[in-house]
């Protein structure tokens, strides 16, 4: 009955995108979400998809020509730099962005993400986010960095302003190994702004 952590993800940021948007896959890596993204929004829609490995970009490309599809721009650059990248007719208007924190599997496991950069790209997502929009971050923090990254993320979303936003975390807490787990950062809607 309890949804498993990756399909949870998807399902969060599904359900608040729809065909014609710009989302963000913050972290494409091998593009399993990216995949996802773009399906979602369509071919009237936009993923800009983010890595800062050469190896990461090149792999979600190839996932993306298997499945002809086209409506994503692959950005060699940090998700911390996603503010210039964001058209001038999307800012504020942005309907979601998923972030897989970590390394890239069977890779180089220095390149991880790391606290400054992605509460850099989370703040300035959200600041672009339209009422509705989701960030979703599925949080891995088994590897050497990965704690500090999950409790500085834990220590500055605590501290979003209620009035404004809905952080939830959703994971298995008895299970082995470091599982990932979602932290979920929702803007909430103009109507439940005025809602005591
Ligand atoms: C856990 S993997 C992503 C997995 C991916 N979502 C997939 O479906 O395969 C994390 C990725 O974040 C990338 N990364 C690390 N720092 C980054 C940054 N500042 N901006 C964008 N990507 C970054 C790594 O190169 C790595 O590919």
């Amino acid at each position: 009955m309890l949804k498993q952590i990756l399909p949870f993800a998807h399902e969060l940021i599904q359900a608040a995108i729809e065909p014609g948007d710009l989302v963000i896959d913050a972290t494409c890596g091998n593009g399993n979400d990216t995949v996802i993204l773009s399906q979602t929004v369509g071919s009237d829609g936009k993923v800009l998809a983010f890595d800062v490995q050469e190896q990461a970009i090149e792999a979600t490309s190839r996932r993306l020509s298997q499945y002809e599809l086209t409506n994503v721009d692959l950005i060699l650059d940090g998700h911390q730099e996603v503010a210039q990248y964001i058209p001038e007719v999307w800012k504020h208007k942005l309907a979601g962005a998923i972030f897989n924190l970590g390394y890239l599997p069977r890779s180089d496991k220095q390149v991880i993400t790391k606290p400054v950069t992605t509460i850099q790209a989370i703040d300035t997502i959200a600041a672009h986010l339209k009422y509705g929009g989701i960030i979703v971050c599925v949080v891995y923090y088994g590897h050497p960095g990965g704690e500090e990254e999950k409790q500085a993320l834990l220590d500055h979303l605590t501290t979003f302003d209620q009035d404004y936003f809905r952080v939830l975390q959703y994971g298995f807490i008895n299970q082995k190994n470091n599982p990932p787990f979602i932290l979920a950062i929702e803007k909430k809607s103009q109507r439940s702004e005025v809602t005591p």
